[in-house]
Parts: structure tokens; C-alpha cells; sequence
């Protein structure tokens, strides 16, 4: 898939004719420099952006194509967004943030709240859930986000720059998080300049210029297509 930006001497090759599979339950890491592109692929991988050539597949689904309307959609139904600013909705609680998120993706009140809670336990902010972001570290915060990302069972998690306000500390525990939804069966793609999320990764792609300088396949057993087109 390519996404260009602009024409003429102003063109930028965003993305440039990179092919993508990624199986099922596989944690990718994307590194690379500032301004390579990796955005840009996250964004295509969601369906935030279009490609200007070639198709995105997700689970057996062509996405560029698709209407506003079903890309939304499929973004509320089956993708978790995890951003380096968090996102959160300052003026609700841990709880009620990853419970508004349950309650968009269709599920009856009483459940939403059960599973905002579990997924918060599954963080390790059971204990925080009545507080406002305002009253939380960055990496509680994160982690607040990435339980919202997991309320509607994603088919993959898509995570740009996770730790990139973070200190080292905080960083440490969204990595052993992502480690754990790893080891969960999790599929996930993370955009990060931290080497150690090498260590959770099982494959590291680095990006050079919209192009990919280098896949690295660190383990990998494929089960499934998450990403791609079945052959
Ligand atoms: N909306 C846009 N309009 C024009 N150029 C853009 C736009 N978004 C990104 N770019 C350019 O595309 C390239 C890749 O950007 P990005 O995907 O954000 O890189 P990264 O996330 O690796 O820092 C950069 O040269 C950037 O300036
Ligand atoms: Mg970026």
C-alpha cells in the first residue's frame, strides 16, 4: 500500500509500496525515524486514513474501500487505538472512560460496566477506577487507555508511540501490559522508538523513508491473517 501527500516538488512518499501480513496474535513493533511514515501505516492499518494505491485487508475485509460510516464502524467494533497523548475524557472517571467505550460498541449497560471493571483489574487499576485522569500518573493513564482500547475484544491493537510521554518507570509497566496481551493471544502493532519493546515484540519492522529498511521475524508461528489477504 502507498499514501502520498501533496504533488509535484512538493510530493511526499508517506508510505511507499510497503507490503503488509501480519498473522494473528502476532506483537509487531514498527521503529524507525521521526517523519518515516510510521503514523501514516498505523493510520492505514485502522482505516483512519485511505491509501493513495493498493488495499488494506483486515480479517478477510477489504477496508479502503469501505463507507465513513462502516470504517467507524469497524473502528468501534473491532480496532483498539492506543495514542501517545492518551485521549482520555478528562471530565469522566477511569471507569466511566473504559465504560463509554463498552457502551459504543453495543453492550447493555450492566455488562459495559462489568467488563470496565475487569479490564481495569486486568491493568491493575481496580483501585483507581473513580478517579479522574487528572488524578493519575501518565502511565495510569496509559493503561486507562489501553483497557479502553481492549473493550471491544479488538481484533488487533494499534498503539502509536504508547510510551512516548512516559517515564522510564511507567514505560516499564506498558510494556509488561503489552507483554501480557502478547502472551494472551493479543494481536498487536506498536509504533515506538523504545528498544525495549523489542523484548515483547516478535517481530521488529524498521522504516526508512515510507519504505521498510528492514523486517525482523524475532518468533512466529502463523495461525491466521489478521492483516492480508488470505492466499
Ligand atoms: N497531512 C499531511 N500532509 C502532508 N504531509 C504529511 C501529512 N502527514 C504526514 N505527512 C508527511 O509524511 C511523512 C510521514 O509522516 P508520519 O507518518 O507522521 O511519520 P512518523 O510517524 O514516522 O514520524 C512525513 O514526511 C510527514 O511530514
Ligand atoms: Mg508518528
Amino acid at each position: 500500500m502507498t499514501r502520498r501527500y501533496g504533488r509535484d516538488s512538493g510530493l511526499v512518499r508517506a508510505v511507499d509500496e510497503v507490503d503488509l501480513d501480519v498473522p494473528a496474535g502476532q506483537a509487531l513493533a514498527i521503529m524507525g525515524p521521526s517523519g518515516c511514515g510510521k503514523s501514516t501505516l498505523l493510520h492505514l492499518l485502522g482505516g483512519l486514513q485511505r491509501p493513495t494505491g493498493g488495499q488494506v485487508w483486515l480479517a478477510d475485509r477489504r477496508i479502503d474501500t469501505m463507507s465513513e460510516w462502516a470504517s467507524a464502524r469497524l473502528r468501534r467494533d473491532s480496532l483498539g487505538f492506543v495514542f501517545q497523548s492518551f485521549h482520555l475524557m478528562d471530565e469522566l472517571t477511569a471507569m466511566e472512560n473504559v465504560e463509554l467505550a463498552a457502551l459504543l460498541a453495543g453492550q447493555p449497560p450492566r455488562r459495559a460496566r462489568q467488563r470496565a471493571l475487569h479490564l481495569l483489574e486486568r491493568v491493575g487499576l481496580a483501585d483507581r477506577a473513580a478517579h479522574l485522569p487528572s488524578a493519575l500518573s501518565g502511565g495510569q493513564r496509559q493503561r486507562v487507555a489501553i483497557a479502553r482500547a481492549l473493550c471491544n475484544e479488538p481484533l488487533v491493537v494499534l498503539a502509536d508511540e504508547p510510551t512516548g510521554n512516559l517515564d522510564s518507570a511507567a514505560t516499564l509497566d506498558v510494556l509488561r501490559l503489552f507483554e501480557e496481551l502478547h502472551t494472551a493471544g493479543q494481536t498487536l502493532v506498536v509504533v515506538t522508538h523504545d528498544p525495549r519493546i523489542a523484548a515483547v515484540a516478535d517481530r521488529v519492522i524498521s522504516m526508512r523513508d515510507g519504505a521498510f529498511a528492514d523486517d525482523r521475524q524475532v518468533v512466529g508461528a502463523a495461525t491466521g491473517t489478521v492483516y492480508g489477504r488470505r492466499r
